[in-house]
């Protein structure tokens, strides 16, 4: 297969495996195939490398190696947390965020068909949350709160210290998905107060298929995954050895990459946002300014469909994503945006950029040669212009209006929304 050449701007989608990491798995797959719970010494030297990569992904999180439950992904940390909680607390409520990912989101529709109740709370329009709110819905029977760290498509971050520590003062396990933020912003979950974090490898330069659950020391902990005795007894299946060493260096490379972040890879988001803002008309930025993960930018395109953006970067080699969920034929705003209080439109006309290390400023420059035209071009051809009588599904003002009053409603509320 030969690698065309992409102009890659969704890292938040999955990033490229490091070269650094790919060369610490091979040995792995190639001449260290021993299990490692086999009690002979070609199982137990491959044993030490899992423990070394526990060791390297603990330090990522300032978590002690214990406390690091390797899973197949983020999606599967986060149903874990939630299903522990329910089962070690013996309660039925969950709250959670209507801007969490799916992974929080389908499941919490899962437990809800099986009798669980699930709150959902609102967030304001910049995505940010009332943790008055937060604080009002948790109940005696609150079994945990799983609130995101950084959202995935605004980049917007979540204050998860202060809902750790209410809900700690009630009486509630805490879980927060971190997973787009190793690399990013330093995480140290023992000063966050968790009680469970995320996190998944295929987001900071390691492989699919790999993610970890931190479990705060003491937690009581029931597998969601059931078998073997493998990672202590909390998950059976026999581990995925390459995977694992390959998230341990990923970890390494991380902490290493932080500066870069915050400082090229932000500059280089700031220049394409503001670039974006001040030189193509009817662009707003979707979410708070700050705080934010510095490689994140959610932009509405008034009077088009991001499909047709992005479509039309992808013949340019440029990827990068929406929000927007295809299905059959139908485009679903974004879950996330919609929360915020996007009218459909401007939700289903919103495009998001994540750069990362690897991006350069020339990358930079090709989607900023190309995207102003690309928008001019499909509002040309849009029937949407500002003058068209459909266009009153344009009054955001009105729309932003709306959503602050159901917000102060939900705060006036006994009981927050429940979805
Ligand atoms: C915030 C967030 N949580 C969870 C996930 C799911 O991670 P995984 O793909 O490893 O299941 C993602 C992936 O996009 C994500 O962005």
């Amino acid at each position: 297969m030969s690698q065309p050449r992409v102009y890659y701007f969704d890292n938040n989608a999955t990033t490229r495996v490091a070269p650094e990491v790919v060369d610490a798995m091979v040995p792995f797959l190639r001449d260290f195939w021993g299990n490692p719970s086999s009690a002979y010494g070609f199982g137990a030297q491959v044993h030490k490398h899992v423990e070394d990569a526990r060791a390297k992904v603990g330090a990522l999180i300032h978590a002690d190696p214990k406390e690091v439950l390797f899973t197949s992904c983020g999606t599967e940390s986060n149903n874990s947390a939630i299903h522990s909680a329910l089962v070690t607390t013996g309660k039925r409520h969950v709250v959670t965020t209507k801007v969490e990912h799916s992974a929080n989101i389908n499941f919490g529709e899962y437990l809800e068909k099986r009798g669980f109740e699930v709150t959902y709370l609102p967030v304001e329009s910049d995505g940010s949350l009332d943790l008055h709110l937060l604080e009002k819905s948790l109940r005696p029977d609150t079994a945990i709160a799983s609130v995101m760290y950084a959202n995935n498509e605004t980049g917007v971050i979540l204050p998860i210290e202060e809902v750790a520590a209410i809900c700690r003062s009630k009486g509630v396990l805490c879980h927060t998905d971190a997973v787009q933020v190793p690399g990013k912003l330093k995480i140290d979950a023992k000063a966050l107060g968790v009680d469970f974090l995320s996190l998944s490898a295929h987001k900071l330069h390691a492989p699919k298929g790999i993610g970890m659950l931190y479990v705060k020391r003491r937690t009581k902990f029931q597998p969601y995954v059931i078998g073997g005795h493998q990672e202590k007894g909390r998950r059976g299946g026999t581990e995925n050895v390459s995977n694992i060493v390959g998230f341990g260096r990923a970890a390494e490379l991380a902490i290493a990459s932080l500066d870069d972040e915050n400082t090229r890879v932000r500059g280089m988001r700031d220049r394409l946002e503001n670039h974006i803002l001040t030189h193509i008309p009817n662009t707003v930025r979707n979410g708070a300014k700050e705080p934010r993960l510095p490689n994140t930018t959610n932009i509405a395109f008034d009077f088009i469909e991001a499909e047709a953006v992005l479509t039309r970067l992808d013949l340019l080699g440029i990827c990068a994503s929406s929000g927007s969920a295809c299905t059959t034929g139908s485009l679903d705003p974004s879950h996330v945006l919609s929360a915020m209080g996007l009218t459909p439109m401007r939700a289903r006309g919103s495009v998001r950029f994540s750069l990362g290390i690897y991006n350069t400023d020339e990358d930079v420059d090709y989607l900023l040669a190309h995207l102003p035209k690309i928008i001019q071009q499909l509002r040309d051809i849009s029937p949407l212009s500002p003058e068209h009588p459909d266009n009153e599904r344009y009054n955001i003002e009105a729309a932003r209006q709306k959503h602050e009053a159901d917000l102060a409603h939900a705060l006036k509320e006994e009981d927050p929304v429940t979805a």
